[in-house]
């Protein structure tokens, strides 16, 4: 599907403030591409799309896990908005006509995961690093991000970790698989 038609079913998905985010996500997806030699317009059609599911209410996003057997794994039962990546990634597949990497890079846009190609990762942190974050550390994730890719989704995570660690909150396995396989190839 052509990015103008993705742009409008993404527009009609999401609340004002939650499309504003997806289009600069996808301008940093963009900006990331060109950078790291990816496919400009898949890396744009991703970044506009991930958080389709987001909005979702949570029972409705439960009732279309089953419906379309997505598995839901006991941090996700408890943790339901997790859910908004893998079933986004669904819905982009069936509904935008994504590719499996561009489905993939959706379903792990919120916990990462082992196996992370570029358009993965560029996915994962253009979503901590729009124009419309203004966070603390957003500047040194950036240098991070010019310096090598993997050290930002490292610190990523690590930031995630410490949150559910101080919120007592369960840690999604995923999170843990990536930044042990990142941790030990930088090492
Ligand atoms: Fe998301
Ligand atoms: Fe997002």
């Amino acid at each position: 599907m052509e990015l103008l038609e993705i742009d409008k079913i993404v527009r009609q998905s999401l609340s004002e403030k939650r499309y504003y985010h997806s289009v600069c996500v996808m301008k940093k997806c963009e900006e990331l591409a060109k950078k790291y030699g990816i496919d400009t317009q898949i890396a744009k059609k991703i970044g506009l799309a991930h958080d389709i599911a987001k909005e979702m209410p949570d029972s409705e996003k439960i009732k279309y896990a089953r419906e379309n057997h997505i598995e839901i794994n006991m941090v996700e039962k408890k943790h339901v908005g997790l859910l908004h990546a893998k079933i986004g990634a669904d819905i982009a597949r069936k509904k935008l006509g994504f590719s499996d990497e561009m489905c993939k890079a959706i379903s792990l846009h919120t916990t990462a995961g082992t196996n992370m190609s570029m358009l993965d990762k560029i996915l994962y942190v253009a979503d901590s690093t729009g124009e419309d974050r203004t966070w603390n550390d957003i500047d040194y994730v950036n240098i991070l991000i010019e310096e090598n890719i993997d050290k930002a989704v490292i610190y990523l995570i690590n930031i995630e970790i410490k949150d559910k660690v101080k919120n007592q909150k369960m840690i999604h396995v995923d999170s843990i698989l990536a930044r042990n396989e990142l941790i030990s190839k930088i090492m």
